[in-house]
Parts: structure tokens; C-alpha cells; sequence
């Protein structure tokens, strides 16, 4: 009994070594080291490692599987070659430390995706260990984004911006002069900036920002235009003169889209005659000044005068009266001789003759 006791566990011990030896002449490969996530820059230069332990006589690639086509696995290298047609991409093999470097120079975009190391260990089986490369991109609006807009007053509207990159850009608001955006402050966050009941004030340019640290930012000026119906307001309501001299009859208008603008007297509309000129003066989209100057004027010529304004969203007009003064009113009665009646015709005298003159010269030339 004793001897059987002694013999068991040497036996035991002999068959523990016995199956260590064997296991390690035939050690499997294993990857010990992959390098961590990327994130680098377009035009950086990158180097991914691999370590291969026990991998001397088994394939070992860099592969890649791009976001953008569909995660398909390309092979980049096999062994200490690379198998692609690239010149941004080398191999370099370390046997110190079985280190497979996989270096590419001046990344691009599409470099974008997760390299994959292999090591093919039987017919159908392998290793591997993978490492994401992310590749900052700075934002670029997309063409989704809303580029102007034409609304009218008490409408609804949106404006919409979208943008590419990486990281995810953020997409700001603010106006032309730091004016008031929808929710009362100079900034808004988010990709839709809606109006709900659009005044005249809603007008301008709008800047949709993108922004993600990377590089400049992104930025689209969005117009938006407000049809509104005419808004007509005299200069002074009334406006007196002596009988002979001019008056000029000053009336401001505010609509969009442009109107057409009249004026009337006695429910005459009035044209550019002798007593009459009509100037108009756009001084922005939306602003017009226009001037009815009557000249020389004669009893018959005071009264009621109406400026009118209208577009397709509305009419509107204000009334202006001329009146007799006993005093000659300046201006325009005072400006340089141009303006008072004897004047005006020595002016047209001599305009018609150097139009007279300019003919002359033109016949000779022939
Ligand atoms: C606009 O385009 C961007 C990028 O192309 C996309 O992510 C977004 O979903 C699009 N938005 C709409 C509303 O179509
Ligand atoms: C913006 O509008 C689009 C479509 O009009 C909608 O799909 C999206 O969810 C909106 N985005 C936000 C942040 O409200
Ligand atoms: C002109 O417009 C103003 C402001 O909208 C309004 O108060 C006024 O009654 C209008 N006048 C006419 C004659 O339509």
C-alpha cells in the first residue's frame, strides 16, 4: 500500500511536463499590441502598429474596412508588401519586436475607416485586432441648406442648415448687425431657425455658422426678403408757395416688392408736363422717395395732392396740400436761379442752343 501511494503524484508531475513542452513547439500566433483609435488631421502623416508574437510563418495584413463602401475589406499589405497601387502608403517590418508598422502620409478623407490587423492562422480561421482612424473634417454647409428666402408678412418660415464635417459641426444662427433672432436674442443653436408670424422687421441676412473646431468654420448668408403691402407717409402734409414759384411736394415710401407709384390731383393722374416733374429716387429695395416739383405755379395748380403706392400686396397713398403763401417759400423757391420760372427758361434757351450747336458740328464731321 505504501509504494502505490508514493508513484501516483510523480506520474501526475511527469505528464504535467510532458504536455507543457509540447504545447510550446507549437505555439499559435497572437496579436500582443494594435495601436489605440486615431483621430488625426487631413495632410498628417499616421502610423498604425501591429504586433505579431509566434507569427513568423503565418500571413500577416493590414486590411481596411471603409464607412464608405459599405465596410467591404480591402487589403492593404501582406507581409512586408504593399498590395495596393498607393504611393502614401509603406510597410515596415521590425523583427526585433515582430512589429508590422503600417505608415500613410498626407491623410485624406478617405482614409477615414477601421484598419484591421490579420494574421490567417488555418484555411478558415484568424486573428485580429482593429483600430479606427477618424479623420478631422472641417464643416462644409450642404447644398440642403436654405440659400434665400421670399416670404410675406404674417407667414410662417423656416430656414434650414445642415453641415458636413468632423466632428459633427455645430450649427449656429445670428443676423446682420447682431439684430434680434426669433427668440429674442442675437444667437440661436440648431439647424432650424423657424419664424412664426413674419413682420417687415424679419427682413435681412441671416448667417447660418458651422463650427467644430477644425479649421475656419462654415458660413452661409441666407437673404430674406418680406413682401409687404406700401406704406406711404408725406413729407409734410402741407406745403405752401407764392403764386409763380415752385413747390416741391416730397412723399416716402416703404413696400416690397417695388410698387408702381402715381401721383393725382382732383382724380387726375398727373405726368411730367410743363408744371409738372416727377422724380423718383430708390434709395433701398424697399425705400422710395419720389418728388412731384410744380412749377410756376398758377392758381388753378393749388389744392389737394395725392401720392399713391401700390404692389401686389396692397395699395396705399396720403394726401398732401399745396396752399397759397403771400411769402415766397425757401426752398425750393430760393435755390440757385435754375429753379425760379425767368431762369428756368434762360436755361432751356440755352440748352436748345447747344443742341443746336451739337448738331452743326455733328454735319460738318460727316
Ligand atoms: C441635408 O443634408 C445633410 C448632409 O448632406 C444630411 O445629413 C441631412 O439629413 C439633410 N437634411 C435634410 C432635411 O434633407
Ligand atoms: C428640422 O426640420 C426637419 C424637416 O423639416 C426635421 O426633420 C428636423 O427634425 C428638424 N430639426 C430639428 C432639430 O428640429
Ligand atoms: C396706409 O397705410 C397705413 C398703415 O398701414 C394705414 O394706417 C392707412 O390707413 C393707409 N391709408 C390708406 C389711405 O390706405
Amino acid at each position: 500500500m505504501f509504494t502505490m501511494f508514493t508513484t501516483i503524484p510523480v506520474l501526475i508531475i511527469l505528464a504535467w511536463f510532458d504536455s507543457f513542452s509540447l504545447i510550446n513547439a507549437q505555439r499559435n500566433p497572437t496579436i500582443s499590441f494594435i495601436s489605440k483609435d486615431k483621430v488625426v488631421n487631413i495632410g498628417d502623416n499616421l502610423e498604425l502598429k501591429c504586433q505579431a508574437q509566434d507569427a513568423e510563418s503565418y500571413p500577416v495584413a493590414w486590411t481596411k474596412l471603409s464607412p464608405s463602401a459599405d465596410q467591404e475589406q480591402v487589403f492593404i499589405s501582406k507581409g512586408q508588401s504593399i498590395i495596393i497601387p498607393s504611393n502614401r502608403h509603406q510597410i515596415l517590418y521590425d523583427d526585433r519586436d515582430s512589429t508590422y508598422t503600417l505608415l500613410i502620409e498626407k491623410i485624406q478623407e478617405i482614409d477615414v475607416g477601421i484598419y484591421r490587423c490579420e494574421i490567417t492562422t488555418a484555411v478558415n480561421t484568424k486573428i485580429w485586432a482593429d483600430v479606427p482612424v477618424i479623420v478631422r473634417i472641417p464643416p462644409v454647409i450642404a447644398d440642403n441648406s436654405t440659400r434665400s428666402v421670399i416670404t410675406a408678412v404674417g407667414e410662417r418660415v423656416t430656414l434650414k442648415c445642415y453641415a458636413s464635417g468632423y466632428p459633427t459641426p455645430m450649427i449656429s444662427w445670428r443676423r446682420e448687425k447682431n439684430r434680434l433672432l426669433p427668440n429674442q436674442m442675437a444667437f440661436y443653436k440648431g439647424n432650424n431657425l423657424t419664424i412664426d408670424h413674419v413682420t417687415k422687421d424679419d427682413r435681412g441676412t441671416y448667417y447660418c455658422v458651422a463650427d467644430n473646431g477644425v479649421g475656419q468654420g462654415a458660413r452661409r448668408n441666407i437673404g430674406v426678403e418680406v413682401e409687404f403691402p406700401p406704406f406711404v407717409r408725406a413729407g409734410r402734409s402741407l406745403v405752401k408757395q407764392a403764386l409763380q414759384y415752385d413747390a416741391d411736394l416730397h412723399c416716402h415710401i416703404e413696400a416690397f416688392p417695388s410698387p408702381s407709384i402715381q401721383w393725382y390731383k382732383d382724380g387726375q393722374v398727373i405726368n411730367d408736363n410743363q408744371h409738372y416733374q416727377i422724380n423718383t429716387f430708390v434709395r433701398t429695395d424697399e425705400f422710395i422717395d419720389t418728388t412731384l416739383r410744380v412749377r410756376r405755379i398758377e392758381k388753378r395748380l393749388f389744392g389737394i395732392y395725392v401720392c399713391q403706392a401700390n404692389n401686389k400686396l396692397g395699395t396705399n397713398q396720403t394726401m398732401i396740400e399745396l396752399s397759397e403763401s403771400v411769402n415766397i417759400v425757401c426752398p425750393p423757391a430760393c435755390d440757385v436761379g435754375f429753379y425760379i420760372s425767368g431762369a428756368a427758361s434762360y436755361h432751356h434757351q440755352f440748352l436748345s442752343s447747344s443742341i443746336i450747336i451739337f448738331i452743326s458740328v455733328s454735319i460738318v464731321w460727316r
